[in-house]
C-alpha cells in the first residue's frame, strides 16, 4: 500500500533511525517529522511532552502515514505507552535503549547506557535496567550532548563529550546510544574511548517496521520510494537533515 511511513523526533536524531529502515525497505515512502522547534525532548515533564508529541502524531495521520516510528528514545519511554492507550488502530514502533541487547548478547560486560534525563528517569527505561542486567552497568543522563548534536557546533560539542566519557574510559566494554541523536557521533566516541563497541537499536527498529507492514499487508510494492523531511525551526535544520541522510 502506497502511503508513507511517518517519523517522528526532537530534531535530526531520527534520522539515523529513517536511514536505517530504508536499507531495509527502499521502495517505501517516508515523511519525517522534525520538531526542532521543542527540542530538547529529554528535558520536559511528562504532560508537556505528551502534548508535543501528540501533536506531531496528529500531524502524521493528517500526511496518511500507514505507520509511525517514534524515532526518539526519550519520546518513546515516556509517552508512548499512553499514545498506544489513545491510538488504538494506529501502528507505531518505538526506539528504545538497546539495554535488552546489550543483556542478550553482551551479559558478561561492562555496559554504560547514555540517554536524556527523560529516558533515563523514565518508568520504561527502570523496567529495562531492572529486567536485562548486565555483569555491569552504568546509566549516565547526558543533558547537553543532544542539543550540542543539533547546534553542529563541533568545538563545544566535542569538549562535553570528553567530560561524559572519560571517566569511564577502560573502565567499559559496551556504550549503548540511547538517544538516536548520539548515533551521529559515533566516530567521536570511538575517538575518545578507543576499541568499544557501540550499540544502537536502529537495526531492529527496522526489522520490526519490515515485519509489521508485511503482516498486516502494507508492504510497498516494487517501486522506487522517496523521502519528504519537514522541520519546524528552519530551512537549515531542514536542509542539514536531508544531508544527515546521505
Ligand atoms: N533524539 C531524542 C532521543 O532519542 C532526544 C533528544 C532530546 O530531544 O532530548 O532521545
Amino acid at each position: 500500500m502506497n502511503q508513507p511511513i511517518g517519523f517522528l523526533d526532537s530534531g535530526l536524531g531520527g534520522i539515523s533511525v529513517l536511514k536505517e529502515v530504508r536499507k531495509l525497505l527502499p521502495n517505501e515512502d517516508y515523511f519525517y517529522y522534525g520538531d526542532s522547534f521543542h527540542h530538547p525532548y529529554g528535558e520536559k515533564a511528562k504532560k508537556e511532552l505528551y502534548d508535543i508529541v501528540n501533536d506531531g502524531v496528529k500531524y502524521l495521520l493528517s500526511k496518511n502515514c500507514k505507520l509511525i516510528v517514534i524515532a526518539c528514545n526519550t519520546a518513546t519511554t515516556m509517552v508512548l505507552a499512553e499514545l498506544r492507550k489513545n491510538y488504538t488502530d494506529v501502528l507505531f514502533v518505538g526506539t528504545e535503549p538497546a539495554i535488552k541487547v546489550a543483556h542478550d548478547f553482551y551479559p558478561d560486560k561492562r555496559v554504560l547506557v547514555l540517554a536524556t534525563k527523560g529516558t533515563i528517569e523514565s518508568e520504561r527505561f527502570h523496567f529495562l535496567q531492572e529486567n536485562y542486567p548486565v555483569k555491569e552497568a552504568y546509566f549516565v543522563a547526558c543533558p547537553k550532548l543532544a542539543p550540542l548534536i543539533e547546534e553542529g557546533d563541533s568545538s563545544k560539542f566535542d569538549t562535553y563529550l570528553k567530560e561524559i566519557l572519560l571517566p569511564y574510559k577502560g573502565k567499559v566494554d559496551v556504550i549503548v546510544l540511547g538517544c538516536t541523536h548520539y548515533v551521529f557521533v559515533k566516530d567521536d566516541i570511538k575517538k575518545i574511548m578507543g576499541d568499544i563497541i557501540l550499540l544502537d537499536g536502529n537495526l531492529g527498529i527496522a526489522k520490526r517496521v519490515k515485519s509489521l507492514l508485511k503482516d498486516k499487508k502494507l508492504l510497498s510494492s516494487n517501486r522506487e520510494g522517496s523521502v519528504e523531511i519537514i522541520n519546524n525551526l528552519s530551512e537549515d535544520m531542514q536542509r542539514r537533515s536531508y544531508q544527515l541522510l546521505k
